[in-house]
């Protein structure tokens, strides 16, 4: 069963390739607020987030192991998936995927403990900077090993 893209990815393969263009725009919007001191709306930019990925994820793996079940039956026209290429990019996508969602929980929980109802600029304030950064780059990497990956199983 395909999806809605004319490739040969799923329906939810499909969502989660376009969603991530989504989550990247609004990561750069949601850094921007927050550069600007408009820190209410980076946390609820980042919450909202953090809710929809956590929701999306959850579909995407009921779909790969209930629904489609087979990916590599879609990925095998590949080119690249006799070479192991398909293979190779699932392996460096995991080391993004993996550990993302992780430290983004690490980062949230940190934050919401130590900025408290206020929002006030404090102690927690250079953790968080470094570690925001750190979750971004890591979803960013997330993404683009993710469409990277996309496109040598189900569009080449
Ligand atoms: C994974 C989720 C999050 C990421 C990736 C993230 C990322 C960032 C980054 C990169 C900055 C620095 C912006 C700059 O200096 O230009 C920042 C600032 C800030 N974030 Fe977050 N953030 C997240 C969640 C949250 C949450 C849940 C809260 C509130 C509870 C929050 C509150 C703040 C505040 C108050 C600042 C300003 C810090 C200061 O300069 O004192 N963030 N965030």
């Amino acid at each position: 069963m395909t999806g809605y893209l004319p490739f040969r990815g799923s329906f939810m393969l499909d969502t989660v390739v376009l969603a991530m263009v989504a989550v990247v725009v609004l990561l750069a919007v949601s850094l921007s607020l927050a550069g600007r001191g408009r820190v209410r709306a980076h946390r609820n930019l980042q919450l909202g987030l953090a809710i929809v990925l956590g929701i999306a994820v959850t579909l995407f793996e009921i779909d790969l192991r209930f629904v489609t079940r087979d990916w590599q039956k879609l990925a095998e026209p590949s080119p690249y998936f006799a070479s192991g290429w398909v293979h190779r990019w699932l392996a460096i996508h995991l080391v993004f995927a993996v550990p993302t969602p992780i430290w983004w929980a690490v980062v949230i929980v940190r934050a919401l403990r130590g900025f408290g109802s206020q929002l006030a600029p404090g102690a927690h304030s250079s953790w968080h900077r470094v570690a925001g950064r750190i979750a971004m780059v890591l979803m960013l990497g997330t993404a683009i090993t993710g469409w990277i990956f996309y496109y040598v199983a189900f569009v080449a």
